[in-house]
C-alpha cells in the first residue's frame, strides 16, 4: 500500500500552517520524508531548504551543512526564524520540553507566548517559511491548541519495511557470516509479519532473527510476530492476541457464526468482481459469559487475519490533545497490520462516558468522535468486533444504523446451544483415559444435562464440567455424570440472580438488535 501521508503533510505546508507538531517515535525516518519532500520541485513537493535545530547543537541545515551553534536558546531561534529572509521548513527536535503544560515555568510561558507570535507573524508574511515540532508524544499547552496543526506520522508502508530489510541482508550478507534462505513470496510475508512496527522496531526484529542462528529464513515469521506481539504490548492500547479457537469451539450462535462465515475472504481479490462494500464491523451485546469474547477468538481462525485487543479506556493520557494522539496512533498502527480484526472488548468502559458528560473537559467525547469518525472513513480492513455488556452506557450515534454492519445481541443459550457447548466443553477436558473413563457424551446425556441446566449460562456450563473434574481428581478416579448433574442442580443460576437485569437488555435488544442465536425465543 502506498503511502499518502507525505502528501497530504505537503498540502498543508503549502497551505501556509505555519506550526505544525508531528508525533512519531521516528525523529530519523520523519526527518528522511520532510528532506525528500523539501528537495521535491513537483507539484506535490516543497522545494525549499529544511534546516534541523537541537538545544544542544543549534541550527544545522540538513543533511550536511554547517551548524549555526550560536543559536542554541529557543528565544534565539525563534528570533532568526521570524528574521529570515528565505522561505525554508524548520523542523524543531525535543521543543515539547518547553511546551509542558503540567510543569509551567515563567520561561516557558514565554517561549509559548513567542512561539504564538512568530506563528502568527509566519501566517501573514508573504515567504513560505514552517516550523515543525516533531516529538513522540503529544504536549501542547491550551493556549496553543488553535495555531498548531497535529498530526502524526504513521508507521512505515510494506514498501518501506521491504526497503528495509533488503538493505539489512545487502549488509549482513556483505559482513559475511549470516546466510539468507528466502524466497520472494518469504521477503514479503517477513515484511507483512513486520507491519505495525516503526522502521526502526522492524530493522531490530529482523536483525535479531538474523542473529538467534545466523540464518534468515521463511519460518522467521513467527519470531516476528512474536516480537511484534512484545513491541505492541509495551506500546499500551493494542495487544495481538494468539488463538487456536475454532468456530465449532463455540455452542450455538449459530446466526452469528453463518454471517460471520457468508463474509469470509470478501477482502480478498477474487471478492472485487462483486463489488461489495467495504466491511465496517458488527457489535455483539449480550447476557455475559455466553461467548462473546470467544466467538472474537474464533474469527480470527476463521477468517485467518490476525486479532488485535484494543484497550481503549488506555488511550486516555493526562497532556492535552495526548488522548487523541494515542487513539489515533492505534488506529494507524490497526491500519498498518490491516487486514486484521480489531476487538474492542467491553467498548462501554473506554467510551460509556461520552453519553453522559461526565465532566472530564470532552476528552472522551472527542476521542470517541475520532474513533466514529475512523469508523465511517477507514479504506483499509480494520473489521472491528466490538463487545458491549452495559448498552445503556452507550452514547446512542454509536449504534445508529450504518456505523456498525449488524449488532447482535446474544441471550442465554437455548435447550439446543446447551447441549453443544456441554459437547464443546467435555471433549475439551475429557482428554486423557484417567480422566474419561468409559463416559461418553452420547446424545442422550447431553439432551438429559442440557434439561437439567435450564438457564444456565456458557460460563456456568463450563465451571460445572470443570467442578466434577475437581471431584474426580480429588478422588484419584475418572469423571462421573453423577458429580456433573449434582453440580448442575446445586448451581445458583446467574439469569435468576440477574432477571430485571437480564430482561431490561432483552427488551433492548428486541428493537434494536439481530438474534446471534437462531430465535429470540431462546428460553
Ligand atoms: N457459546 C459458548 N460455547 C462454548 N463455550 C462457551 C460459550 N459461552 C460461554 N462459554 C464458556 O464460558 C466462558 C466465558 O465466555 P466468554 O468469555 O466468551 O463470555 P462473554 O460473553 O465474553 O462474557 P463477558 O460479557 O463476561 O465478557 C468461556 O471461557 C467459554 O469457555
Ligand atoms: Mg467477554
Amino acid at each position: 500500500m502506498k503511502c499518502h501521508f507525505p502528501k497530504e503533510l505537503s498540502e498543508i505546508i503549502r497551505a501556509r500552517f505555519p506550526l505544525i507538531y508531528l508525533q512519531t517515535f521516528e525523529e530519523e525516518r520523519a526527518l528522511v520524508m520532510l528532506k525528500d519532500l523539501c528537495a521535491d520541485s513537483g507539484k506535490n513537493g516543497l522545494n525549499r531548504p529544511l534546516y534541523v535545530w537541537s538545544h544542544t547543537q543549534g541550527l544545522k541545515k540538513y543533511p550536511d551543512g554547517q551548524i549555526d551553534s550560536s543559536l542554541l536558546s529557543p528565544y534565539q531561534l525563534l528570533d532568526h526564524i521570524e528574521k529570515s529572509a528565505n522561505s525554508s521548513l524548520y523542523v524543531l527536535l525535543d521543543f515539547h520540553i518547553y511546551l509542558d503544560d503540567q510543569h509551567r515555568t515563567p520561561d516557558n510561558d514565554r517561549i509559548v507566548r513567542r512561539l504564538r507570535e512568530v506563528g502568527m507573524s509566519l501566517r501573514n508574511a508573504n515567504l513560505a517559511r514552517t516550523l515543525v515540532i516533531t516529538s513522540p508524544i503529544v504536549n501542547l499547552p491550551q493556549s496553543l491548541q488553535k495555531d498548531v496543526m497535529v498530526m502524526d506520522f504513521p508507521p512505515p508502508t510494506q514498501m518501506e519495511i521491504r526497503t528495509a530489510l533488503d538493505r539489512l541482508i545487502l549488509k549482513q550478507k556483505g559482513a559475511g557470516g549470516v546466510q539468507v534462505f528466502l524466497t520472494e513470496e518469504d521477503k514479503q510475508q517477513l515484511c507483512k509479519a513486520a507491519l505495525g512496527l516503526t522502521q526502526q522496531e522492524a530493522e531490530g526484529t529482523f536483525a535479531r532473527a538474523m542473529a538467534s542462528n545466523g540464518v534468515l529464513e521463511a519460518s522467521d515469521v513467527d519470531f516476528i510476530l512474536a516480537q511484534k506481539q512484545q513491541i505492541l504490548k509495551k506500546s499500551g492500547a493494542l495487544e495481538y492476541v494468539g488463538s487456536d479457537f475454532k468456530l465449532e469451539d463455540v455452542g450455538g450462535l449459530e446466526n452469528l457464526k453463518k454471517w460471520l462465515e457468508k463474509r469470509n475472504r470478501t477482502w480478498m481479490d477474487e471478492a472485487k468482481r462483486y463489488n461489495l462494500p467495504a466491511l465496517k464491523g458488527v457489535m455483539v451485546t449480550g447476557v455475559p459469559g455466553c461467548g462473546k469474547s470467544l466467538i472474537a477468538k474464533a474469527i480470527s481462525s476463521l477468517w485467518k487475519l490476525p486479532l488485535l485487543r484494543f484497550d481503549i479506556s488506555s488511550v486516555f493520557g493526562v497532556y492535552v490533545g495526548q488522548s487523541e494522539a494515542n487513539m489515533r496512533r492505534a488506529l494507524q498502527t490497526a491500519e498498518a497490520i490491516a487486514p486484521c480484526i480489531l476487538w474492542v472488548d467491553e467498548i462501554e468502559k473506554g467510551l460509556g462516558g461520552a453519553s453522559g458528560g461526565e465532566g472530564d473537559s470532552g476528552t472522551t467525547r472527542r476521542v470517541f468522535g475520532n474513533f466514529l469518525t475512523w469508523m465511517q472513513e477507514k479504506q483499509a480492513l480494520v473489521f472491528v468486533f466490538a463487545t458491549a455488556n452495559q448498552i445503556d452506557r452507550l452514547p446512542p450515534e454509536l449504534l445508529r444504523k450504518g456505523r456498525f454492519d449488524e449488532i447482535f445481541f446474544v441471550d442465554l443459550p437455548s435447550k439446543e446451544e446447551r447441549k453443544q457447548i456441554f459437547k464443546v466443553h467435555l471433549r475439551r477436558r475429557l482428554t486423557s483415559p484417567e480422566a474419561r473413563g468409559d463416559f461418553q457424551e452420547t446424545e442422550q446425556i447431553l439432551d438429559e444435562l442440557a434439561n437439567l441446566s435450564d438457564k444456565f449460562i456458557g460460563a456456568e456450563i463450563e465451571d460445572a464440567i470443570t467442578n466434577a473434574l475437581y471431584e474426580a481428581f480429588f478422588d484419584s478416579r475418572a469423571f462421573r455424570l453423577d458429580d456433573l448433574k449434582r453440580i448442575i442442580i446445586n448451581t445458583p443460576r446467574f439469569a435468576d440472580m440477574q432477571a430485571d437485569y437480564l430482561q431490561s437488555i432483552r427488551t433492548w435488544a428486541k428493537q434494536r438488535a439481530v438474534p446471534a442465536s437462531q430465535t429470540f425465543e431462546n428460553i
